[in-house]
C-alpha cells in the first residue's frame, strides 16, 4: 500500500519497512520473517502444494537457513555423484532426536558405542528408552559382534556412530559398517561433529545421513548453537523434515547467517588446528607427566590406519592422561593460563575439559573405565593459537 494514502500515523508504525527490490546484498541476507505473503489464495493454494522449498512459515522453511543447510549438505557429498540434501535445526541435540525420532518406532533398537557423547547416550536412555526404543551398547570397532547384534535384534534397527569419538577419539571403520548395515536392512547414522565434511564425508563411505553439532567447529567461534542433518535420499530428506516441522526444532535466520560466515574459514581453521594438535601430540608424548595420548595422528595410536583411510588430516581434539587421579587433572586444569577450561570445542581457541567431572559425570563408572575414559583424562580441542604457545602453557601447568 502507498503510504500517502494512509490517514493516520498509526497504521504507518505497524507497516513494514520496503527494501528497494533491485537491491542485491553482497552477503546473505537473514531472512528474519515468521511467515512469507502470498499475492493471492490460489497462489498461498500452489505454494502450500510444493513444500519443502516453498516458503510458508519458517518453522517450515526459510531462505536463510535452507541455503546454509544445502552449503553444509554440499560439503558433505564434495566431489562425488551423490546429491546432499540438508536441514538445520536449534542444536545437535534436536539434530539426533529428530532422526532417531523419524527412523524408529516403539520396539526398535539403536546399536550403537559406549564411547559417545554423554548428552547423546543420555538422550537414549532417557528419552527414547521411554518410547520403546533400546540402546544396544558395544564395541563397533569388533565387527564379528556386530554382525552378531544386527543378526539377533528383532525389529527396526539403526547403527549410531561417532567417529572420531568424544572423548578418547576412537575412530570406527565407515566404510564396513555401512557394509554391515546394508546386509541387515539397518540405517546407518554417523555423528561428524569432530572430524567435520572438510576432513570426513560419511554419505559418501557409505552411511544414510549425518548429524552434526554445528555449534562446534562447522560455525567454529562459539556464538551459535545449532545443528545439521544431512541425507543422500530425498525421500528420508523429506521424513525428516516433517518431523523436525511438527517438533518444531528448526533453527533461525540468525544463527545459520552466524553459521554461514563461521563455515567460510572452516577449510582454513581445520588446518591449522589439525596442524596444531599433530604438533602438541608429538611433543606431548615426550613428556614424562603426560601417562597417555589419545591422537588419531600418532603412528602408534590404535585408530591411526581408520583414520588414515577415511580421514583427510586427523582433527584438532586430543585427550591425555595427566598423572593418575582426577585431582592430579584437576590441580593441571587449574593452572593453565592460554587454554581456557569450558565445555565445548571446535573454537579458535584452545579448550580444556575433564570429562569424568564434566561431560561424562552421569556415565557409570565402569563404562567410562572400559571405554578409556579415565579419572585422569583431559580433552583438548587445540584452538588456531600459535602452537607453541599452547605447548608452552600445558609445561607450565605440569610443573609441581
Ligand atoms: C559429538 C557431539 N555430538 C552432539 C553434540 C550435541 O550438540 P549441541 O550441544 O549443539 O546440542 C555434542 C555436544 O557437545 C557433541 O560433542
Amino acid at each position: 500500500m502507498d503510504h500517502k494514502n494512509i490517514k493516520h500515523q498509526d497504521t504507518l508504525c505497524a507497516l513494514e519497512a520496503k527494501v528497494n527490490a533491485t537491491t542485491k546484498p553482497h552477503k546473505i541476507p537473514i531472512v528474519a520473517s515468521s511467515t512469507f505473503q502470498f499475492e493471492s489464495i490460489e497462489q498461498g493454494i500452489e505454494i502450500f502444494k510444493h513444500q519443502p522449498g516453498a516458503h510458508v512459515y519458517t518453522r517450515y522453511g526459510n531462505p536463510t537457513i535452507e541455503a546454509v543447510a544445502d552449503k553444509i549438505a554440499q560439503l558433505e557429498v564434495f566431489g562425488s555423484d551423490l546429491t546432499g540434501y540438508g536441514l538445520l535445526c536449534s542444536s545437535g541435540m534436536a539434530a539426533i532426536h529428530n532422526v532417531i525420532q523419524t527412523l524408529l518406532e516403539p520396539g526398535s533398537s539403536i546399536i550403537t558405542q559406549g564411547n559417545l557423547y554423554g548428552g547423546t547416550t543420555e538422550q537414549f536412555q532417557r528419552i527414547f528408552l521411554k518410547n520403546g526404543i533400546q540402546t544396544i551398547s558395544q564395541d563397533l570397532s569388533d565387527l564379528d559382534s556386530l554382525e552378531d547384534a544386527l543378526r539377533i535384534t528383532r525389529g527396526t534397527k539403526l547403527i549410531y556412530l561417532e567417529t572420531p569419538a568424544n572423548p578418547t577419539l576412537q575412530c570406527l571403520d565407515i566404510q564396513k559398517i555401512a557394509l554391515l548395515a546394508q546386509r541387515y536392512d539397518s540405517k546407518l547414522v554417523v555423528d561428524n561433529t569432530f572430524a567435520t565434511p572438510y576432513l570426513q564425508q560419511p554419505l559418501v563411505l557409505g552411511a544414510d545421513v549425518v548429524i552434526h553439532s554445528t555449534t562446534k567447529y562447522i560455525h567454529g567461534h562459539g556464538v551459535s548453537t545449532g545443528g545439521a542433518i544431512i541425507c543422500k535420499e530425498e525421500l528420508l530428506f523429506k521424513q525428516i523434515w516433517e518431523t523436525l516441522k511438527l517438533v518444531g526444532t528448526n533453527s533461525n535466520a540468525f544463527d545459520a547467517w552466524l553459521i554461514n560466515l563461521g563455515m567460510k574459514t572452516l577449510a582454513l581453521r581445520m588446518k591449522a588446528q589439525c596442524d596444531n594438535a599433530l604438533y602438541l601430540a608429538n611433543k606431548l608424548s615426550t613428556l614424562t607427566q603426560i601417562h597417555k595420548i589419545n591422537y588419531p595422528g600418532l603412528p602408534s595410536d590404535p585408530n591411526h590406519a581408520i583414520a588414515s583411510k577415511q580421514m583427510k588430516a586427523f582433527g584438532a581434539m586430543l585427550s591425555f592422561e595427566v598423572g593418575s587421579t582426577s585431582e592430579d587433572a584437576i590441580r593441571f586444569a587449574n593452572k593453565l593460563k592460554l587454554c581456557t577450561i569450558a565445555p565445548s570445542l571446535g573454537e579458535t581457541d584452545s579448550m580444556i575439559l575433564h570429562p569424568v567431572t564434566m561431560s561424562h559425570l552421569k556415565v557409570l563408572h565402569e563404562t567410562r573405565l572400559k571405554y578409556g575414559i579415565t579419572d585422569s583424562l583431559i580433552r583438548l580441542s587445540v584452538g588456531i593459537e600459535h602452537a607453541e604457545d599452547i605447548y608452552n602453557d600445558i609445561c607450565q601447568a605440569l610443573t609441581p
